[in-house]
Order: structure tokens, then sequence, then C-alpha cells
């Protein structure tokens, strides 16, 4: 099945043949050029219809890329297998090219924009080629009009993704409001953010396609400055979905700080990698949670948290599950919305005990990626049952039973391994979460994995201090990026591979926003830092996590509240065991105070790394940074 004529034109006539109702004049040249430079063998407007999306699933499923899964077991669902090379975001093949490398700062990759666009567009003057052109020769260009954010709303942002990869097109339908809806809001000449994706794969005439078309070079490139993402050689998640992690966080942290002027007082607005949301307490009182962790430590989990029996009378609803807009009301407070429509979450892990509202969502109309198949046509994955079915076919398409598994230690599914579904498929879905004004934040928490040293939970004592904390967070790595796994490395704000211009001046730009909004009589949200991951000796999790989470985000409203107390230490204001609610959990004091001790030595070694931190930061680093860890030093030493 083709997708319908209509939208559908060949190359050289570009731009003399979009569909009709495509009007806006700067996006028609655009693709018309991109057609040219690509090659294209025709260009596909998508219009975001249901009947689309079933259109482009049919051909992804004749082309190998997709797999229907059992129509009763997993309605209207797929499983697709990437290349075993393009299994996760790729970091080091990563640009932020602005004009100056000072402003991409020393945590990012760069390149200046003129040779990164000879590379990619104009061709090297030793006569290579550039990468994109030819690219995608025999293959269709989709047109991917999406909003971040609600159609229309004030804090939302349009792009344009021009793709060669039919699932990266289905995709962004689940992931962003996409298609010709947006072509309305974005009228004749409304701005959008133009987002060029390739998997880098031409086909020859003849020539047979692959599953999954991808290239061994990558680049993965932002021009904050005329506000451009190019993606070549990769069609995975972060890297080929260009509204998320692209335009969401590197390029919006630009527009947010671009936004602001601290001389004039004008505060700018927060592109953050934060879940939203909201929890109701027993008398109905509701209040709005953003907070941030890096990949793959719960983000989701968090978001659709289901509050153990004993704490029933309380409700956790999902506003967003990874990226948080955050702007200041006009009376100075902080409004939220989350700009994506859909969730690329992990999957292993994931089970009926951990995230049943996650199984929930997932049980229809999902496309997952990289898990394995079940020999009556459904998913599983590491962690989703604690017996796993006998047989299954493995990410890579490869026999796998639990004997090889025990021993080879080889996963049915990728540790990195992904669902990706609409947002209104999650039972907790907060009535908010499409609302253009965003929802008031209350509160902000910043959480790393750390087997050692950090609190289960801390109030910072003030906005500078809570900065200090999420600017020297600290995470074991994860699968979500390649790279080497559970390394220790400081991950600012979990921003670290999201923030597209200098860290210390987003650094700035957090510290000033709180100063101009305080100025103006706001409250701002109070600052919290977690740990769900402290270790024992036994090398286990202590923190039960998951629902138990909720005693800690009870505190933590509470704490918003003026209801619950606390005790100062070194580090912050931490719960005291009777300042939490243990009812229906059996954990005792000795078990709390490993998982809530501020350990001096550990802390030393501890604020040896901010400094290092603060080094490789130097140029620019805000004063108030090394000030807040003199007196964390001081109080240590007291
Ligand atoms: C994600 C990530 O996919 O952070 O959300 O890697
Ligand atoms: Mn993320």
């Amino acid at each position: 099945m083709t997708a319908s004529p209509t939208n559908r034109f060949l190359a050289p006539d570009a731009a003399a043949r979009p569909p009709a109702h495509v009007r806006h004049a700067k996006l028609i040249g655009w693709v018309a050029e991109m057609a040219a430079l690509t090659e294209a063998k025709d260009v596909y407007w998508c219009d975001g219809s249901d009947a689309e999306y079933e259109r482009l699933a049919a051909q992804l499923c004749a082309a190998g890329t997709f797999t229907r899964l059992d129509p009763t077991l997993r309605p209207r669902s797929y499983l697709a297998r990437s290349s075993p090379s393009d299994v996760a975001r790729v970091e080091d093949r990563t640009f932020i090219c602005s004009e100056r490398a000072e402003d991409a700062g020393p945590t990012n990759n760069w390149k200046a924009p003129a040779e990164m666009r000879a590379l990619l567009r104009t061709g090297l003057a030793d006569g290579t080629p550039p990468l994109f052109r030819g690219c995608m020769r025999g293959r269709t260009m989709y047109v991917v009009p999406f909003s971040m954010g609600p159609l229309g709303s004030e804090i939302a942002h349009i792009g344009v993704e021009l793709t060669d990869s039919a699932y990266v097109a289905v995709s962004m339908k689940i992931m962003t409001r996409m298609g010709r809806a947006v072509l309305e809001v974005l009228g004749n000449d409304g701005h959008f953010v133009p987002c060029m994706h390739s998997v880098g794969a031409p086909l020859a005439p003849g020539a047979k396609d692959v599953a999954w078309p991808c290239n061994p070079v990558k680049y993965i490139v932002h021009y904050p400055e005329t506000q451009e993402i190019w993606s070549y050689g990769s069609g995975y998640g972060g890297n080929a979905l260009l509204g998320k992690k692209c335009f969401a966080l590197r390029i919006a942290s630009n527009m947010g700080r671009d936004a602001a002027n601290a001389a004039e007082g004008r505060p700018g607005w927060l592109a953050e990698h934060m879940l939203i949301l909201g929890v109701t307490s027993p008398s109905g009182r509701k209040r709005h949670v953003a907070a941030a962790f890096p990949s793959a430590c719960g983000k989701t989990n968090f978001a659709m948290l289901i509050p153990p029996p004993t704490l029933s009378g309380w409700k956790v609803t999902t506003i967003g599950d990874d990226i948080a807009w955050i702007k200041p009301g006009k009376d100075g407070r902080l409004f939220a919305i989350n700009p994506e429509a859909g969730y690329f979450g992990v999957a292993p892990g994931t089970n009926e005990k951990t995230n049943p509202n996650c199984m929930a969502s997932v049980a229809h109309d999902t496309i997952f990626t990289n898990v394995a198949l079940t020999d009556d046509g459904d998913v599983w994955w590491e962690g989703m049952t604690d017996v796993p079915p006998a047989h299954l076919i493995d990410w890579q398409a490869r026999d796998w039973t639990p004997a090889l598994a025990k021993e080879t230690g080889v996963k049915a599914a990728h540790p990195n391994s992904r669902f990706t579904v609409a947002a209104t498929n999650n039972p907790a879905l907060d009535p908010a979460w499409d609302s253009p004004a965003g929802v008031p934040i209350d509160a902000f928490i910043f959480g790393g994995r750390r087997s050692t040293t950090v609190p289960l939970v801390t109030e910072a004592r003030d906005w500078t201090e809570g900065v200090y904390m999420a600017a020297t967070m600290g995470s074991e790595t994860t699968a979500a990026a390649g790279g080497a796994q559970g390394v220790v490395r400081r991950d600012p704000f979990a921003m670290l591979p999201f923030t597209g211009y200098n860290m210390s001046d987003y650094f700035q730009h957090w510290l000033d926003l709180g100063a101009i909004l305080a100025r103006s009589g706001a409250t701002l949200p109070k600052i919290f830092c977690v740990n769900w991951f402290r270790k024992g000796a036994d090398g286990k999790f202590v923190w039960p996590g998951y629902g138990e989470n909720m005693r800690v985000l009870r505190w933590i409203v509470e704490r918003v509240e003026g209801s619950a107390s606390g005790e100062l230490n070194a580090f912050g204001l931490t719960p005291r065991y009777r300042d939490l609610d243990w009812s229906g959990l059996d954990f005792d004091p000795a078990r709390y105070a490993l998982v809530s001790s501020v350990d001096r030595d550990a802390w030393a070694g501890e604020l040896v790394l901010h400094d290092e931190l603060f080094r490789q930061l130097a140029h620019r680093l805000p004063a108030e940074l090394p000030e807040v860890r003199g007196r964390l030093a001081a109080r240590l030493a007291g």
C-alpha cells in the first residue's frame, strides 16, 4: 500500500506542486530546495490522519521494518528491530554549531557552522560532496509538520521535519501534534524550526532495501543562532525524532535563554529534561511538580506513580514524562507544558508492579522497538514477568531461551528498547495535560542514580542552593546513550547531553530567572534533590522505590504547604524518620539511615568532584556556585 497520492508529488516539480492547502511560501521553497539537494524520489506531505498512520504502518510491515503484533494480544501494535549499530542516542556525534565555540561551552561538541554546513550541505573545498547530496535517492521524503505543545498555545512552537524514514513519520504522529492542523496554525508566514533528517542510505535503482536503513557515519547537528537541526545516519529515537531532544531541549533551551534579559528584568523561560506530575491530597488539594532525572532513571515510572494502599487517598496524574517547557505567568508563577504528545519510554524493568499505568498504556496502539517477540505474537522484555517465556525471538531476530540467557548473559530485549505510545493511552493522564496555559509548578525535584552519598531526599535552603544541587548532580550512566554504563558522571540538571549552549550560561540563566521572579514578589517553587538508588553492602537497592516514592512526594508537597518538618544538615534539609509516613511499609530506622545519612568522608570526596566540574566550567561560571560550595564545605568541617 502507498501513501495517499493527493499528498505526493515528484521531486522535480516540488516547488510547483505542493498540496493545495499548503500556503507557506518559505516552507514550500525549503521543501523544494531539500528535495533537490537530497534527490528524493518523491515528496509526501503528512496530514497526520489515522488513515495515513495505518497506510504507513502497512508499508513498514511490507518493508520488513515492522512486524504486526497479534491483534488480540496487542491490538494495532508493531515491533521494529533496529540495526544493532543504531540503538541509542549518539552523544559523541551530537554537535552544537554556534558561531563561537565558547557559546557551545566545554560540555558540548562544537564545529564552526560554516565547516559543518560544508560537510552536510554544500560540500568541501577539495570537492568532497556534502553528506546530504543525493542521500534520499530512491526514497520518499516525508514532510512532517508538528507542534511542540498544544496547538496554538502561547508556550508552544512549531517545527517541520523532513525525513526519509516512514518509521520516523509514524513515530512523530504519536510523539507530537502532527499534520495538517499544524499547517493551518502556521498559515502563510508563521515561524517554524526546520528539522532535516536522513538515515543516510540512498537506494540504487532496483536495489533491495534493508529493514532498518542507517549509516555508520552519524551527525546530530544544531545551529542555535539560526534555529536549525540537521540529523544524518540514524533512524533511532532521540537521534531521529527531531521534535524531542534536538528541538524541545537543545534548540528550545536556546530560545528560552535568548528571551531573557537580566538587565531589563525579562526572565525568559526554561526548556528542561523534566517530567511534570499533578499530586492531589486526600482533601482534594492539587499541586504540581516538575522533576529532572537523567535518561533511564525512572521518569516515566515517577510520572505514572500509583500510591501504596495505605496512602491511597493521594493521587498522582501525568502531565508529561520527559520534557517540560516552563514560562513565567503574569503573576510571576512558573507554568509548565509538556511539549510532547506521547511517551518514548524504556521498556526493560516495566511491569505490572513497577508501573501498572504504563503497562495499561502500552496494551494497544503502540510501536515497540528492540524488544523481544513471543511465539504467540506478543512482546516481552527483561523484567516484564518474573518467569520469562520458554522461547522468544530476541531483538536481533535470533532464537532466545532462558537457558541460553543463563549461559551467555544475552538479553532478549535491548537494554534501551523502547515503547512509543500516545499520552492519551495513559489511564493516569492529567485532565490539564493538553492545557494551552500549562500548570503552575510548586516544586522542582532533581534526582540522579547514585549508589552512595546522596540522601533519599533533601530540600534546598533557597533557590541558589537548589541551583547548586542541580548543577552538581551526578549520576551513573545508563544504556540510553552509547558508551560505558554505570560510571558516575556529572549530569547538571540531567541536561548534560541536552543543554544547547554553554552550561555555565545555563546556570546563570536559572539564577537570573529566580532572582528576577523573586524581585517581582513571586513565590518561587521549592527545590528538592532525591536519590532512589542507594545500595546496601549486599549491592542491592535499599529503598523500595516505585509506588513507595509517594512517601517522599507527600513530604515534598507538605513542605511546600509548610506542614511537614525536617532537620537541617550540611547539604540542606532532610526528613527525620518520624517526618515520613511509614504506614503499610516495613522499613525500620536502621534501613532509613542507610538511605538518608550524610557521610562526611563521602561528601568530602563528592566536593572534590564538584570542584572538578567547576574547573571544567570555570569560564563564565556564576560566582554564586563556588560560594555555595564554600558554605557547604564549612558546614561539613564544622
Ligand atoms: C530519552 C532519553 O529518550 O533521555 O528520553 O534518552
Ligand atoms: Mn529523556
